[in-house]
Parts: structure tokens; C-alpha cells; sequence
């Protein structure tokens, strides 16, 4: 696996790979990779020719007081896990390879609607930073095909709906959310959690599963999330937000089967995000 800082040697690796016809997939990271991102990678490898993988922890998508500085940089240890699942191309840039400038002027892409609420209505500006570094990544790799996990599930519909908006040529894969064997999604902030923090975290999961229940056998909808809301506080989170959504995170209506139950709540300073797809009656 080679690995790339530089816009321009990024540009001619890929356009010997395109010249040659071959599929290109494109996995975008922050880095401090698990078997969550190695997912993305396998998806990507079955499908494409070359798999390119980026590790680039986007500024532009973190709010004041957020964990940019903190956020885990592990290169070398990604690195070998990349080698490892047969990713082909590592592209993973400094920042002022990607924003040359100021960040207050860099030209930004809003995805309106679909990213305001549930993780957009906590972090704002955060869905601009992901569609504007995504955009980029698209410009850049110019990828067949792009790889998104299904635990970030209101970014995967941003995504969506960007590439649809902006007629980008990439089809967007979305790859289920992969656990540990308690339960937890994994995510590279749980990192963060404290011993006696990790052992209540995968209750967030468990919680959603027994909602998920209840709203399949019919229960009331708006009583069942705020006992859901009551039960995530009792086992020791703050929680952000707890709703259900239709699939494609429009309202609820009386006609909607495919729906999707989505959280996010703290464990002390700690954010962590789950969701359950269900089939309403
Ligand atoms: P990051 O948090 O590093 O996640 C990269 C990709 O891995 C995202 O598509 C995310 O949904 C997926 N992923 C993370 N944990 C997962 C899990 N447990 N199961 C399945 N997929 C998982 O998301 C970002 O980075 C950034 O916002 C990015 C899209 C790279 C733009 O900067």
C-alpha cells in the first residue's frame, strides 16, 4: 500500500488507475481505525479494483470546544490495519494541503433540511465541514464508488442527498453498523470512555433494542420515547436526542413502515450516536 500527503501525486497515481480502466472505491476516514472502518475498506475491495482510503481529521467539521486537538491520531497503526485488509492507496494530507487558507474563507457546501436536527441541531456547521470535505474528496479521488457506515446514519443521508443535489457520478454503499460483542457501536471516541463509563456505554444499544420492540408491537410512539428518554438518564447518560424518524429522516406518518430510531447521548464529556432501523405496524 502506498501512501500520499500530496494533492498533485494523488492526481497522477489515480489517473494511472482510470487510465487503465479500473474501478476506483473510496473509503473517507478520520483515521484511528477498527473493524468499523475495516468494514467500509471490505465492502469497498469487493466491489472496486482499487480501494483508496483517507485519513484526514477535517477542522472544518468540528465546532468551538469540540475534541479536534484531542481526537485520537494514530497513523502508523492505521496504516498497517490498511495494509492488512488490501487497501491499495492511503491519502492522508496535512492540513494546509487541504485548506491552503484561512478556514473562515473556504468555500463551504450546505446540505439544507436533512442536516438540521438530531446531530445537526447539536453541533451547527457540523454536516457543512463533513459535505464540504466529502465534496472535496469526490473532486479529488474521483471515486466510482464511496463507502459511508450506517452508524452515522444522519451523515449517510447528507451524503445521499449531496451526490443527488450536485450530480456527483459516485454511488454511495452503505455499510451496517458493526459492534463489539457487548453491544456498543464501535467509534473511535470510545476511546474516551472511563472503565466504569464503557461498561454502562452499551446500554445506549440495548435501550434502542427494547424500544425498537415496543414500537414494533404497536406501543404509542411519542409515551415509548419518553420512557426511552427517562431510562437513558437513569442509566447514567445525558442524553442529546431520541427520535424516530422515517428511513429517509422525514417526519413519522401514519403511513410510514420503514422508520429508523436514532440517539445520541453523553457518558461525562463523551458523545456517542446510535440507531436501530424498525418496521412500524
Ligand atoms: P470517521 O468517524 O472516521 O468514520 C469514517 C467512516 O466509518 C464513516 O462512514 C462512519 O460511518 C464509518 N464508521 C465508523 N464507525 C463505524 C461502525 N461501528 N460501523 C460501521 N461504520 C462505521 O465519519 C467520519 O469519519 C467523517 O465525518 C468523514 C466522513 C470521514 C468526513 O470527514
Amino acid at each position: 500500500m502506498h501512501t500520499l500527503r500530496e494533492i498533485p501525486d494523488l492526481r497522477t497515481t489515480l489517473n494511472h488507475y482510470r487510465r487503465h480502466g479500473q474501478r476506483i472505491g473510496l473509503v473517507p476516514t478520520m483515521g484511528n481505525l477498527h473493524a468499523g472502518h475495516l468494514a467500509l475498506v471490505a465492502a469497498a475491495r469487493e466491489r472496486c479494483d482499487v480501494v483508496v482510503t483517507t485519513i484526514f481529521v477535517n477542522p472544518l467539521q468540528f465546532g468551538p470546544g469540540e475534541d479536534l486537538a484531542a481526537y485520537p491520531r494514530t497513523l502508523s497503526d492505521d496504516q498497517a490495519q490498511l495494509e492488512a485488509a488490501g487497501c491499495d492507496l492511503l491519502f492522508a494530507p496535512a492540513v494546509d494541503a487541504v485548506y491552503p487558507r484561512p478556514l473562515e474563507s473556504q468555500t463551504r457546501i450546505r446540505v439544507p433540511e436533512i442536516s438540521e436536527g438530531l446531530c445537526g441541531g447539536s453541533r451547527p456547521g457540523h454536516f457543512d465541514g463533513v459535505a464540504t470535505i466529502v465534496a472535496m474528496l469526490f473532486n479529488l479521488v474521483q471515486p466510482d464508488l464511496a463507502c459511508f457506515g450506517q452508524k452515522d446514519y444522519q451523515q449517510l443521508a447528507v451524503i445521499r442527498r449531496l451526490v443527488a443535489d450536485l450530480h456527483f457520478p459516485v454511488e454511495i454503499v452503505g455499510v451496517p453498523i458493526v459492534r463489539a460483542e457487548d453491544g456498543l457501536a464501535l467509534s473511535s471516541r470510545n476511546g474516551y470512555l472511563e472503565t466504569h463509563q464503557r461498561i454502562i456505554a452499551p446500554r445506549l444499544y440495548s435501550i434502542l433494542c427494547e424500544l425498537r420492540q415496543r414500537l414494533e408491537d404497536g406501543a404509542d410512539v411519542d409515551s415509548t420515547l419518553a420512557e426511552g428518554l427517562a431510562c437513558l438518564e437513569e442509566t447514567g447518560f445525558v442524553p442529546d436526542y431520541l427520535e424516530l424518524r422515517a428511513e429517509d429522516l422525514g417526519p413519522v406518518t401514519a403511513t410510514t413502515h420503514d422508520a429508523i430510531l436514532l440517539a445520541a447521548a453523553r457518558l461525562g464529556t463523551t458523545r456517542l450516536i446510535d440507531n436501530q432501523p424498525l418496521v412500524l405496524p
